[in-house]
């Protein structure tokens, strides 16, 4: 795989404008809560840094990883927790900060988790979304695209983990 291959779905400019508008919305709704936001590791570490320096509240930030992937590109149906938040959220507000919304498989089985472990409310935010693959009723709170299945990269997303570091989104063409 090489860069000859990518095309560009949304760029840079798009993704910025995006971001902002996102981060003004979550500020808003989240003024004098207690917010701790949980980013799902890798892809959404990219989101999350240029997200949160956009929202100005005193915010806590936690990491989680889980796998549902492999080194191909469909989703296994399996979540797996491997690395766990280092803070309690009873009684906080989480945000889930992901990258993107597949299946909603990932999804679906986190917002359980963080209810069981008595966070005030749960709520997601995803960057992109493919609302045709979806495979369990969920969604997200805060969205910044619907985009079509195509597999893409960059802006956190990966294809055997590289291409995270593209500012922009693509699309692999054959
Ligand atoms: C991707 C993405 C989400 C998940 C979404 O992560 O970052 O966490 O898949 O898919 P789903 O809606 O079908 O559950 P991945 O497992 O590829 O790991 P990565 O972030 O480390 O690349």
């Amino acid at each position: 795989m090489d860069y000859s291959k990518l095309e560009e779905v949304i760029s840079e400019k798009e993704i910025k404008e995006a971001v902002k508008k996102l981060a003004k919305l979550i500020e808003s709704d989240y003024k004098g809560k207690e917010l701790v936001t949980v980013s799902v590791l890798k892809g959404s570490v990219i989101f999350t840094a240029d997200l949160v320096r956009e929202i100005n509240l005193p915010l806590e930030m936690v990491f989680m990883a889980v796998s549902s992937y492999g080194a191909g590109t469909s989703s296994t149906g399996v979540v797996n927790i491997r690395y766990d938040i280092d803070r309690p959220v009873n009684n906080k507000h989480v945000l889930i900060i992901e990258d993107i919304i597949d299946t909603g498989l990932t999804i679906k089985h986190l917002k359980e988790y963080f209810a069981c472990k008595g966070a005030n409310s749960v709520k997601v935010c995803a960057l992109f979304n493919k609302p045709s693959r979806r495979k369990t009723n969920v969604d997200a709170d805060y969205c910044g695209f619907s985009i079509e299945d195509n597999f893409v990269v960059g802006y956190g997303l990966d294809i055997d983990n590289k291409f995270r570091n593209l500012k922009n989104l693509c699309k692999i063409n054959n």
